[in-house]
């Protein structure tokens, strides 16, 4: 998996020495930039160690309680649904649309109860969406809560995703749009007040092993073998830093903490060249656009230029049942990263399940059996070798579509 999409290596090493400012002035510098992106006071935006425990507080903030309802996508990472039990409310999963990654409203208002209280509202793969001011006015006990870990820096007609609705948690997790090896953040609505209590930090070892594994990510983005080669050292010194089993597999909620000191200064560097890395994405996925546009077949969503994806996704038109396989087929023919996100309704696969049973979300279920997605990331040049490449994945493309006709 083609990870930290807008770091650069000269970017991880020249950044690094900010550490010495310490952690109090590189969150509060890193809290004023963000708030000066998004046009919003810097007390709307709230650090955490990642996009979960934002979401966490959000909910807190918002009051959800005992005998409330907070309706999930069912097209999403465990973390966010973990994070509903402990408020004490129930999680209820709703489907995707048929031909989107993103809600179907009409979908989603036969879903809304009375006990409805949150509505997590997905903006996957970056692709930025706005709630119909109808099904808000008729839904006015109803806060929606922007997943915009996918979309940081996306954009919904002209409105920077997660200013428009109640709230909106954002992560900086190694496979995002900006990578801190963790992280997240919430941006509260007006009005809102932050809350007030001190986090606890992440341990200096765990900042190490952060460092360690975002570099074993940084090599594999540039020199596949390198890259293959530090991870397992990695892994073998046991420095690997990821959520915890605990976490994925039995559906434990996360305990927030504060945003590492190395994060903040590596989001700081990355969001000084946002500008940069967001025309380089657009003419990635431009070429993307083209390239798969020669296979009718295939489907995938282009939208907006204002998108900013995380990764470019798209789907065969039948179940596939070894996407692993697939994706490292395709990625050996034309020689790019293909991932294979979110590889289940609830992903990873073989993650918690909570209330899910097969078959409740039949769109989101046929979307993790086919959707496949290309790179995002600046290592990945906008050239004639992409191009070229590109050209194979269409032709590797091509002949599994005729093979499994
Ligand atoms: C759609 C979605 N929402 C939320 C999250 C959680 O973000 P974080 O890892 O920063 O907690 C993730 C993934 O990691 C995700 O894919």
């Amino acid at each position: 998996m083609l990870t930290a999409n807008s770091l650069t290596i000269w970017q991880f090493v020249s950044s690094l020495p900010g550490v010495l400012l310490g952690r109090r002035h590189q969150r509060l510098a890193l809290q004023r930039e963000l708030a000066s992106l998004f046009n919003v006071s810097p007390f709307r935006i709230e650090l955490f160690d990642s996009g979960r425990a934002a979401f966490a507080a959000l909910l807190a903030a918002h009051g959800v309680q005992d005998g409330d309802e907070v309706i999930v996508p069912a097209f999403t990472c465990v973390v966010v649904p973990n994070q509903v039990p402990p408020s004490g409310a129930r999680v209820r999963f709703v489907d995707i649309s048929r031909d989107g990654l993103n809600f179907d409203w009409l979908t989603l208002e036969a879903a809304i109860s009375r006990r409805t209280r949150v509505v997590v509202v997905p903006h996957n793969f970056g692709v930025a969406c706005e709630v119909p001011t109808w099904l808000r006015e008729k839904h006015r006990q109803v806060r929606f809560i922007d997943d915009a870990a996918h979309g940081f820096a996306s954009q919904c007609e002209g409105q920077w995703l997660g200013s428009y609705h109640d709230g909106a948690f954002f992560s900086f997790e190694y496979s995002k749009n900006l990578s801190g090896g963790i992280g997240g953040f919430a941006l509260l609505p007006e009005g809102m007040l932050p809350p007030q209590r001190e986090l606890p930090e992440v341990s200096c070892l765990d900042q190490w092993r952060l460092l360690a594994t975002l570099k074993a990510h940084l090599y594999s983005a540039r020199w596949p073998l390198l890259g293959r080669i530090t991870m397992a050292v990695v892994r073998r010194l046991g420095l690997v830093y990821r959520s915890s089993d605990a976490e994925v597999v039995d559906g434990a909620p996360h305990p927030a903490r504060a945003l590492p000191l190395v994060s903040a200064v590596l989001l700081r560097r990355q969001l000084a060249n946002l500008p940069a890395v967001l025309r380089h994405k657009q003419r990635l996925a431009a070429r993307y656009q083209t390239a798969l546009a020669a296979l009718p077949q295939i489907r995938h969503w282009p939208a907006s230029p204002d998108t900013h994806w995380v990764r470019y996704p798209f789907a065969l038109p039948y179940r596939v049942t070894d996407k692993a396989a697939l994706a490292r087929r395709l990625s050996a023919a034309c020689g790019l990263n293909i991932g294979v996100w979110f590889d289940d309704v609830i992903h990873p696969a073989g993650s918690f399940r909570h209330c899910y049973e097969s078959g409740d979300a039949r769109n989101a279920e046929k979307l993790a059996a086919t959707i496949f997605n290309l790179p995002m990331n600046i290592a990945v040049a906008a050239d004639a070798t992409l191009d070229k490449k590109l050209i194979k994945l269409v032709q590797a493309l091509d002949s599994y579509l005729k093979e499994n006709a």
